[in-house]
Protein backbone atom coordinates (compact mmCIF):
# COMPACT_ATOMS: atom_id res chain seq x y z
CA UNK A 1 0.00 0.00 0.00
CA UNK A 2 1.40 3.54 -1.19
CA UNK A 3 1.17 6.42 1.58
CA UNK A 4 1.33 9.33 -0.06
CA UNK A 5 1.05 11.02 2.89
CA UNK A 6 4.10 9.87 5.41
CA UNK A 7 6.98 11.81 3.34
CA UNK A 8 4.62 14.90 3.03
CA UNK A 9 2.03 15.63 6.01
CA UNK A 10 -0.67 17.56 5.07
CA UNK A 11 -3.30 20.12 6.91
CA UNK A 12 -6.83 19.27 6.80
CA UNK A 13 -7.29 22.82 5.41
CA UNK A 14 -4.53 22.00 2.68
CA UNK A 15 -6.59 18.49 1.50
CA UNK A 16 -9.27 20.59 1.38
CA UNK A 17 -7.98 23.10 -0.58
CA UNK A 18 -7.28 20.49 -3.37
CA UNK A 19 -10.91 19.90 -3.73
CA UNK A 20 -11.44 24.22 -3.77
CA UNK A 21 -12.57 24.25 -0.54
CA UNK A 22 -11.43 27.10 1.62
CA UNK A 23 -11.61 27.47 4.91
CA UNK A 24 -9.15 30.91 5.70
CA UNK A 25 -11.97 33.25 5.40
CA UNK A 26 -9.30 35.29 3.01
CA UNK A 27 -9.36 32.76 0.49
CA UNK A 28 -12.51 33.17 -1.46
CA UNK A 29 -14.16 30.72 -4.13
CA UNK A 30 -15.75 32.94 -7.45
CA UNK A 31 -19.86 32.92 -7.04
CA UNK A 32 -21.54 31.09 -9.39
CA UNK A 33 -23.62 32.34 -11.90
CA UNK A 34 -26.81 34.01 -10.91
CA UNK A 35 -28.61 31.24 -13.17
CA UNK A 36 -26.47 28.60 -11.26
CA UNK A 37 -27.71 29.86 -8.18
CA UNK A 38 -31.49 30.31 -8.57
CA UNK A 39 -31.39 26.78 -10.14
CA UNK A 40 -29.71 25.64 -6.67
CA UNK A 41 -32.37 27.58 -4.95
CA UNK A 42 -35.00 26.04 -7.00
CA UNK A 43 -33.43 22.01 -6.09
CA UNK A 44 -33.16 23.00 -2.55
CA UNK A 45 -36.93 23.27 -1.97
CA UNK A 46 -37.59 19.58 -1.59
CA UNK A 47 -34.50 19.27 0.88
CA UNK A 48 -35.50 22.05 2.89
CA UNK A 49 -38.93 21.37 3.34
CA UNK A 50 -38.20 17.28 4.76
CA UNK A 51 -38.84 13.85 3.76
CA UNK A 52 -37.25 14.79 0.01
CA UNK A 53 -37.77 11.61 -2.44
CA UNK A 54 -34.31 10.20 -3.24
CA UNK A 55 -34.74 11.81 -6.73
CA UNK A 56 -34.84 15.10 -5.33
CA UNK A 57 -31.50 14.12 -3.09
CA UNK A 58 -29.64 12.79 -6.38
CA UNK A 59 -30.59 15.73 -8.50
CA UNK A 60 -29.53 18.30 -6.15
CA UNK A 61 -26.10 16.75 -5.14
CA UNK A 62 -25.83 15.96 -8.77
CA UNK A 63 -26.24 19.45 -9.46
CA UNK A 64 -24.23 20.51 -7.03
CA UNK A 65 -21.29 18.50 -8.33
CA UNK A 66 -20.14 21.06 -11.22
CA UNK A 67 -16.60 22.02 -10.03
CA UNK A 68 -17.82 25.80 -9.48
CA UNK A 69 -20.71 25.44 -7.90
CA UNK A 70 -19.35 22.77 -5.50
CA UNK A 71 -16.06 24.59 -4.49
CA UNK A 72 -18.02 27.75 -3.96
CA UNK A 73 -21.52 25.85 -1.35
CA UNK A 74 -18.76 23.35 0.05
CA UNK A 75 -16.93 26.79 0.89
CA UNK A 76 -19.36 27.84 2.51
CA UNK A 77 -19.72 25.29 4.77
CA UNK A 78 -15.93 24.71 5.04
CA UNK A 79 -16.00 25.82 8.66
CA UNK A 80 -18.55 22.89 9.74
CA UNK A 81 -16.32 20.07 7.16
CA UNK A 82 -13.38 21.17 9.28
CA UNK A 83 -15.16 20.50 12.51
CA UNK A 84 -16.30 17.39 11.47
CA UNK A 85 -13.23 15.66 9.99
CA UNK A 86 -11.32 16.51 12.83
CA UNK A 87 -14.47 14.98 15.27
CA UNK A 88 -14.11 12.04 12.88
CA UNK A 89 -10.55 11.15 12.77
CA UNK A 90 -10.15 11.14 16.01
CA UNK A 91 -12.74 8.88 16.64
CA UNK A 92 -11.27 6.40 13.89
CA UNK A 93 -10.67 3.04 14.19
CA UNK A 94 -9.23 0.28 12.85
CA UNK A 95 -8.32 -1.14 9.10
CA UNK A 96 -12.11 -1.04 7.94
CA UNK A 97 -13.76 2.50 7.77
CA UNK A 98 -17.14 2.76 5.71
CA UNK A 99 -18.07 6.69 4.92
CA UNK A 100 -22.18 6.93 3.78
CA UNK A 101 -22.75 9.82 2.06
CA UNK A 102 -19.65 10.77 0.69
CA UNK A 103 -20.47 13.39 -1.34
CA UNK A 104 -17.13 14.17 -3.54
CA UNK A 105 -14.84 12.15 -1.10
CA UNK A 106 -12.90 15.33 0.50
CA UNK A 107 -13.54 13.97 4.00
CA UNK A 108 -13.06 10.36 3.37
CA UNK A 109 -9.89 10.93 1.36
CA UNK A 110 -8.92 12.96 4.43
CA UNK A 111 -9.27 9.63 7.00
CA UNK A 112 -7.65 7.68 4.05
CA UNK A 113 -4.65 9.82 4.01
CA UNK A 114 -4.86 9.62 7.93
CA UNK A 115 -4.70 5.80 8.11
CA UNK A 116 -2.65 4.94 5.90
CA UNK A 117 -3.14 1.09 7.13
CA UNK A 118 -6.92 1.13 6.25
CA UNK A 119 -9.24 0.72 3.39
CA UNK A 120 -11.74 3.25 3.57
CA UNK A 121 -14.68 2.92 1.29
CA UNK A 122 -16.68 6.16 0.54
CA UNK A 123 -20.28 5.64 -0.61
CA UNK A 124 -23.05 8.26 -1.92
CA UNK A 125 -26.18 8.34 -4.40
CA UNK A 126 -25.15 11.37 -6.75
CA UNK A 127 -22.44 9.56 -9.62
CA UNK A 128 -20.88 12.91 -10.41
CA UNK A 129 -20.26 13.06 -7.08
CA UNK A 130 -18.91 9.98 -6.42
CA UNK A 131 -16.89 10.09 -10.03
CA UNK A 132 -15.13 13.66 -8.75
CA UNK A 133 -13.99 11.35 -5.73
CA UNK A 134 -12.21 8.80 -7.43
CA UNK A 135 -10.77 11.76 -10.20
CA UNK A 136 -9.67 13.25 -6.87
CA UNK A 137 -8.35 10.41 -5.51
CA UNK A 138 -6.36 9.09 -8.25
CA UNK A 139 -4.81 13.13 -8.65
CA UNK A 140 -3.85 12.96 -4.80
CA UNK A 141 -2.21 9.69 -5.03
CA UNK A 142 -4.21 7.95 -2.11
CA UNK A 143 -4.53 3.98 -2.83
CA UNK A 144 -5.91 2.78 0.24
CA UNK A 145 -9.52 4.26 -0.81
CA UNK A 146 -12.55 2.94 -3.20
CA UNK A 147 -15.63 4.88 -4.28
CA UNK A 148 -19.01 3.32 -5.16
CA UNK A 149 -22.39 5.20 -6.14
CA UNK A 150 -24.82 3.44 -3.77
CA UNK A 151 -27.80 4.10 -1.67
CA UNK A 152 -26.89 3.12 2.24
CA UNK A 153 -30.51 2.48 2.73
CA UNK A 154 -29.99 -0.37 -0.42
CA UNK A 155 -26.27 -1.55 0.22
CA UNK A 156 -25.21 -4.66 0.90
CA UNK A 157 -21.48 -4.64 1.70
CA UNK A 158 -19.46 -7.61 1.30
CA UNK A 159 -17.12 -7.12 4.54
CA UNK A 160 -17.95 -6.18 7.90
CA UNK A 161 -16.44 -2.47 9.41
CA UNK A 162 -14.25 -1.60 12.07
CA UNK A 163 -15.76 1.98 11.74
CA UNK A 164 -18.98 3.36 9.71
CA UNK A 165 -19.10 6.92 9.32
CA UNK A 166 -22.20 9.17 8.72
CA UNK A 167 -21.80 13.34 8.96
CA UNK A 168 -24.60 14.93 7.73
CA UNK A 169 -25.31 11.75 4.69
CA UNK A 170 -28.03 9.33 5.00
CA UNK A 171 -28.98 9.23 9.18
CA UNK A 172 -31.37 11.83 10.27
CA UNK A 173 -34.31 12.17 12.28
CA UNK A 174 -36.51 9.94 9.94
CA UNK A 175 -34.01 7.37 10.20
CA UNK A 176 -36.23 3.84 11.43
CA UNK A 177 -35.14 1.50 13.24
CA UNK A 178 -34.92 -1.28 10.66
CA UNK A 179 -32.91 1.10 8.86
CA UNK A 180 -30.02 1.93 11.47
CA UNK A 181 -30.41 -1.96 12.82
CA UNK A 182 -28.89 -2.23 9.06
CA UNK A 183 -26.68 -0.30 9.58
CA UNK A 184 -25.08 -1.37 12.44
CA UNK A 185 -24.83 -4.90 11.65
CA UNK A 186 -22.51 -4.09 9.14
CA UNK A 187 -19.95 -3.72 12.10
CA UNK A 188 -17.71 -5.62 12.76
CA UNK A 189 -17.92 -6.73 17.23
CA UNK A 190 -16.83 -3.71 18.51
CA UNK A 191 -16.83 -1.41 15.74
CA UNK A 192 -18.22 1.60 15.91
CA UNK A 193 -21.03 4.05 14.01
CA UNK A 194 -19.38 7.94 14.60
CA UNK A 195 -22.41 10.06 13.66
CA UNK A 196 -22.89 13.82 13.11
CA UNK A 197 -26.59 13.72 12.09
CA UNK A 198 -28.66 16.56 11.31
CA UNK A 199 -30.57 16.64 14.06
CA UNK A 200 -31.20 20.55 14.46
CA UNK A 201 -33.85 20.38 17.06
CA UNK A 202 -34.53 18.23 20.29
CA UNK A 203 -37.84 16.65 18.74
CA UNK A 204 -35.57 15.14 15.78
CA UNK A 205 -33.02 14.43 18.31
CA UNK A 206 -36.13 12.66 20.27
CA UNK A 207 -36.94 11.20 17.11
CA UNK A 208 -33.30 9.88 16.50
CA UNK A 209 -33.41 8.42 20.14
CA UNK A 210 -36.60 6.69 20.29
CA UNK A 211 -35.41 5.02 16.88
CA UNK A 212 -32.44 3.61 18.53
CA UNK A 213 -34.34 2.62 22.03
CA UNK A 214 -34.95 -1.18 20.53
CA UNK A 215 -31.73 -1.55 19.85
CA UNK A 216 -28.96 -2.80 21.78
CA UNK A 217 -26.72 -0.17 20.78
CA UNK A 218 -24.78 2.54 23.59
CA UNK A 219 -24.51 6.02 22.81
CA UNK A 220 -20.77 6.02 23.72
CA UNK A 221 -19.13 9.31 23.03
CA UNK A 222 -21.74 12.76 22.56
CA UNK A 223 -20.47 16.35 22.02
CA UNK A 224 -21.40 19.34 20.43
CA UNK A 225 -19.54 20.48 17.16
CA UNK A 226 -19.79 24.26 17.00
CA UNK A 227 -18.60 25.95 13.75
CA UNK A 228 -18.66 29.37 11.92
CA UNK A 229 -21.05 30.12 9.26
CA UNK A 230 -20.65 33.32 7.60
CA UNK A 231 -21.47 35.68 9.68
CA UNK A 232 -23.53 33.18 12.12
CA UNK A 233 -22.48 30.09 14.19
CA UNK A 234 -23.78 26.46 13.73
CA UNK A 235 -23.77 23.81 15.44
CA UNK A 236 -23.69 19.88 14.85
CA UNK A 237 -24.57 17.34 17.64
CA UNK A 238 -21.91 14.50 17.10
CA UNK A 239 -21.95 11.00 18.35
CA UNK A 240 -20.35 7.45 19.10
CA UNK A 241 -22.60 4.34 18.76
CA UNK A 242 -21.66 1.08 20.04
CA UNK A 243 -22.96 -2.50 19.93
CA UNK A 244 -21.47 -4.22 23.05
CA UNK A 245 -20.08 -1.71 24.62
CA UNK A 246 -18.08 -1.97 27.68
CA UNK A 247 -17.94 2.35 27.82
CA UNK A 248 -20.30 3.44 30.18
CA UNK A 249 -24.03 4.39 28.22
CA UNK A 250 -25.50 7.71 28.35
CA UNK A 251 -28.83 7.52 29.62
CA UNK A 252 -31.55 8.88 27.70
CA UNK A 253 -31.88 11.73 30.27
CA UNK A 254 -28.27 12.75 30.42
CA UNK A 255 -28.59 12.70 26.89
CA UNK A 256 -31.27 14.78 26.69
CA UNK A 257 -30.20 17.18 29.21
CA UNK A 258 -26.84 17.19 27.41
CA UNK A 259 -28.99 18.22 24.27
CA UNK A 260 -30.90 21.23 25.68
CA UNK A 261 -27.28 22.07 27.75
CA UNK A 262 -25.44 22.37 24.50
CA UNK A 263 -28.32 24.31 22.27
CA UNK A 264 -28.81 27.02 25.10
CA UNK A 265 -25.04 27.08 25.50
CA UNK A 266 -24.49 27.99 21.71
CA UNK A 267 -27.53 30.06 21.38
CA UNK A 268 -26.40 32.22 24.86
CA UNK A 269 -23.04 32.59 23.09
CA UNK A 270 -24.08 33.03 19.87
CA UNK A 271 -26.32 36.15 21.47
CA UNK A 272 -22.90 37.55 23.23
CA UNK A 273 -21.13 37.88 20.02
CA UNK A 274 -23.90 39.55 18.48
CA UNK A 275 -24.15 41.69 21.09
CA UNK A 276 -20.63 42.30 21.10
CA UNK A 277 -20.38 42.75 17.82
C1 LIG B 1 -24.48 17.21 3.05
S1 LIG B 1 -23.64 15.98 2.11
C2 LIG B 1 -22.54 15.38 3.35
C3 LIG B 1 -21.18 15.11 2.81
C4 LIG B 1 -20.14 14.72 3.85
N1 LIG B 1 -20.48 13.47 4.49
C5 LIG B 1 -19.89 15.79 4.90
O1 LIG B 1 -19.91 15.50 6.10
O2 LIG B 1 -19.64 16.94 4.52
C6 LIG B 1 -24.86 14.68 2.05
C7 LIG B 1 -24.47 13.56 1.10
O3 LIG B 1 -25.19 12.39 1.49
C8 LIG B 1 -25.61 11.73 0.32
N2 LIG B 1 -26.73 10.86 0.67
C9 LIG B 1 -27.97 11.21 1.14
N3 LIG B 1 -28.73 10.12 1.33
C10 LIG B 1 -27.97 9.05 0.97
C11 LIG B 1 -28.20 7.65 0.94
N4 LIG B 1 -29.37 7.13 1.28
N5 LIG B 1 -27.19 6.84 0.52
C12 LIG B 1 -26.00 7.36 0.14
N6 LIG B 1 -25.73 8.68 0.14
C13 LIG B 1 -26.68 9.51 0.55
C14 LIG B 1 -25.97 12.86 -0.65
O4 LIG B 1 -25.98 12.42 -1.98
C15 LIG B 1 -24.86 13.87 -0.34
O5 LIG B 1 -23.76 13.72 -1.19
Amino acid sequence: MTDCNAAHPVSLSNHLMAFGIHVQSDCTSPMPELRQLKRLEQLSRPLNKGRPKKADVVAFYEFLASPRLASWGHSNKADAIRVTGEFVLQELEGERILDIGCNMGYLTSWYARQNPAARVLGIDLSPSCIESAQRQAVKLGITNLRYAVADGARFFPDQQFDSIVDTQGMIDSQTDTATLAKILSWLKPNGKLICVPALGTLTKFSAFLDALAPLHVQITTYNWLTFSAGANKGAYPAMVIRQDATESKLSREELVAEYQLGLLDFRQQNQLERNCA
